[in-house]
This record gives C-alpha cells, sequence and structure tokens, in this order.
C-alpha cells in the first residue's frame, strides 16, 4: 500500500530506546531530553497550546476534546496521524519534538496533554507499533462494530441511513476505536464518526476551522480523542437521549455533551517540564 508519510520508517532513526512516561508529576524519566520536548518543546516550563476540537456545549466539561487527523489509506483502511517527529537543538541540547504543520495549522502531541493520557507509551515519540484505529470491545463499543480489527471505509458505507436509539437516523455512524495502543499497557480511546452533517460542516466552514477540517478529516470521516475533558470518563456519539444530546456526544459521568459537528480552535497551558515543575 502507499504511504502518504513515506518517511515513517525514517522516523525512529530518531528514537533513542526511551519508553514510558514523560510524568506531569516527575515520574521516573528524569533527565531524559526527548520526552520532555514532547510535553513542551519550548522549555521554559509550560505554555499556550493551541488545538482544534469538538465543541463542550453543555455540562461541566471545560473544554473541546481535541481531534485527531485522520487519513485513509489506499486500501480502505483509516489511521491516525501522529506528528512528525522531528530533533531539535534546544539550549545546547538535542531533543525530540512531536509536531508538523497540517493545513497551515501546528499539529502536536501537546493536544493530548490531559488526564494522564500524555504519559500514555503510544503517544510517545518512541511507540513502536502503526497509527491504525483498531475497534474497541466493552461497554464503550457498538452494536454493529467488530469488537476488534482495523477499520475500514466499507463499514461504514450505510453512513447516511445508519440509525440507534439516539438522535436522528442518517446523520452520521460512529465507531469506538483504539490509536496506537497495540501491546501497551494503555489504550488511546478515539471516537471515529463518518457523518453527512460533517460534510456539511466543511463545506461551510472558512478561515482556520475551514483549512484544518480540509486536513484532518476525509470522506465524510473524522476522530477525537475519546476522554471527556471534565473528570476523563469516556464519551459517547448517540449514546443518550438527554436533553438533545442524541445527535451528540454525551458523557454519562456528570452530564457534558459536546457538539462533533461544531469544530472550535482553543487553548490550554501544556504543562511544565518535570524539573520545572
Ligand atoms: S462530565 Fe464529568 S467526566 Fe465527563
Amino acid at each position: 500500500m502507499s504511504d502518504k508519510y513515506p518517511e515513517s520508517s525514517g522516523r525512529r532513526r530518531f528514537v533513542k530506546g526511551v519508553v514510558g512516561s514523560a510524568g506531569v508529576a516527575g515520574i521516573g524519566t528524569a533527565g531524559v531530553a526527548s520526552l520532555d520536548a514532547v510535553t513542551n518543546q519550548t522549555g521554559t516550563g509550560g505554555g499556550q497550546t493551541t488545538y482544534f476540537g469538538v465543541q463542550n456545549t453543555g455540562g461541566p466539561a471545560p473544554r473541546a476534546m481535541p481531534m485527531v487527523p485522520l487519513e485513509i489509506d489506499d486500501e480502505g483502511y483509516l489511521r491516525g496521524v501522529y506528528p512528525e517527529v522531528q530533533e531539535v537543538e534546544q539550549q545546547g541540547e538535542t531533543v525530540q519534538v512531536a509536531r508538523e504543520d497540517l493545513g497551515g495549522i501546528t499539529y502536536e502531541v501537546d493536544w493530548f496533554q490531559y488526564c494522564g493520557i500524555q504519559d500514555y507509551e503510544g503517544l510517545q515519540p518512541s511507540y513502536e507499533g502503526d497509527n491504525y484505529f483498531r475497534y474497541s470491545g466493552g461497554s464503550s463499543s457498538y452494536d454493529w462494530q467488530p469488537g476488534s480489527g482495523q477499520v475500514h471505509v466499507d463499514d461504514f458505507s450505510d453512513y447516511d441511513t445508519w440509525a440507534n436509539d439516539y438522535g436522528e437516523a442518517g446523520i452520521g455512524k460512529p465507531a469506538s476505536v483504539t490509536w496506537r495502543s497495540q501491546d501497551t499497557d494503555n489504550s488511546i480511546p478515539v471516537q471515529v464518526i463518518r457523518s453527512t452533517l460533517l460534510e456539511d460542516a466543511i463545506e461551510d466552514a472558512s478561515g482556520e476551522v475551514g483549512e484544518w477540517l480540509d486536513a484532518a478529516t476525509e470522506n465524510g470521516f473524522m476522530a477525537f480523542l475519546n476522554k471527556c475533558t471534565h473528570y476523563c470518563c469516556v464519551p459517547g456519539y448517540r449514546s443518550s437521549n438527554y436533553e438533545g444530546a442524541g445527535d451528540k456526544i454525551y458523557c454519562a459521568c456528570h452530564q457534558s455533551i459536546y457538539d462533533p459537528y461544531s469544530i472550535v480552535k482553543r487553548s490550554f497551558t501544556a504543562y511544565p517540564r518535570p524539573e520545572d515543575g
């Protein structure tokens, strides 16, 4: 199969055998420059990180859940895009940063820096695996989906008629998947949606959001990190009829609602380097 990112194997050249936690609380990785750089490439102790995500529209969730840009390979399988790993010189040290320009937007791994996810093995540049989405079983999965295996476009061919007990029929078909989670202790939960409303939203979007959606979605598919920004529960699209949430993403823990068709630009303060914190 062809690869839009043919240098991906080359990226591993930069990996220096560092595995484990970036440790916001300074857990176990003191002095590992490459991972410090993942949590903060500025080296100045935290900073503003700007990202694009699905807007929180109800309940206590404080901010949008970050999107995971995706692409579809020549065989029709979906994968998430991990920011390109680069080595940069910083304060006399060579450090790794996971960051790239996507549609004019700076996409970086710091976007996923909350709820401890930033320490998951799969989010480290050193993770040895592919970026393909895989169906997840368990309570957050949907009746229609397989419990494992790679996610294929054909699985969503009925997305414009699909329905479950929640929301309107024919506006979107979801799946619960994992990303960069094979052979790791912690799975990274992602939700994939193929939606006619997303296609409309992309047509209507302009400016930076339009650029981002162009770069981060394909064939009506979108993906986002499925961790509530409130207290880290795993929400679900079309998982409840609570107060109009049927067509939206609902977090059952404290009734937060997110709108997957309202993509917003937000920022937050990234954690400082462990040795600064
Ligand atoms: S609303 Fe509290 S964890 Fe989601």
